[in-house]
């Protein structure tokens, strides 16, 4: 049966370099259907917030969690580390503790920059967050972008190098074949 995946961008930034390369997903793969799942109405969280019953938004955000085979997150790194939208929606999504919608998720985690490190420290608080909430972060392929202006067209709307595309195309058979292939813990 297709999988459904859900698309979680780490940067709310209109023109984002990571969520150019999240767009080029869909037409990699045409047996998956892609969903997005934004993060740009998501409240900071708070856990008084949570005592009357999570706000709407937080509701939806976590029932389209719910809806997809898996989570790919495309996020750029600010100073080394998680840009803060993630981390607080990941921080929701974690809640409640003992039934969260992370848990025993497929996740799989991307990131670009214009910079030479390809995002590698925000990828490992990441997938350490991840691993708090018991999530099924893909273990064994990371995708580093580097100098993402050399891989999209001038104007900034689309990924154009064949070589990255390539690399994204065997990531998503790889994170497919995770979803298929997951630990059985119990
Ligand atoms: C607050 C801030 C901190 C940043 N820190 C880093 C960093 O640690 N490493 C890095 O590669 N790029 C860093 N950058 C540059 C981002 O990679 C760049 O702004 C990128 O375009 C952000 O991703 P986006 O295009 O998807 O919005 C930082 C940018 C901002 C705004």
């Amino acid at each position: 049966m297709n999988k459904t995946i859900g698309l979680i961008c780490g940067s709310l930034r209109k023109e984002s370099y990571n969520r150019i390369i999240a767009e080029a997903l869909p037409e990699l793969d045409d047996s998956i259907e892609f969903r997005w799942i934004e993060l740009k109405d998501l409240p900071l969280f708070n856990e008084d917030l949570e005592v009357g019953g999570d706000p709407e938004t937080i509701t939806t955000f976590k029932i389209s969690i719910q809806e997809v085979d898996g989570i790919i997150i495309v996020s750029p790194e600010y100073n080394s580390g998680i840009p803060g939208v993630l981390k607080n929606a990941l921080d929701w999504a974690s809640r409640p503790p003992k039934s969260s919608v992370l848990h025993r998720k497929p996740v799989g985690v991307i990131g670009a920059t214009p910079g030479g490190l390809g995002t590698a420290f925000a990828q490992m608080q990441i997938r350490q967050t991840l691993e708090a909430v018991q999530a099924h972060v893909l273990p064994f392929q990371k995708i580093l972008i580097s100098q993402v202006l050399e891989k999209i067209d001038s104007d900034h709307k689309m990924l154009t190098d064949e070589k990255t595309k390539r690399y994204l195309q065997r990531y998503l058979q790889q994170f497919i074949h995770w979803i298929d292939h997951l630990p059985i813990l119990d």
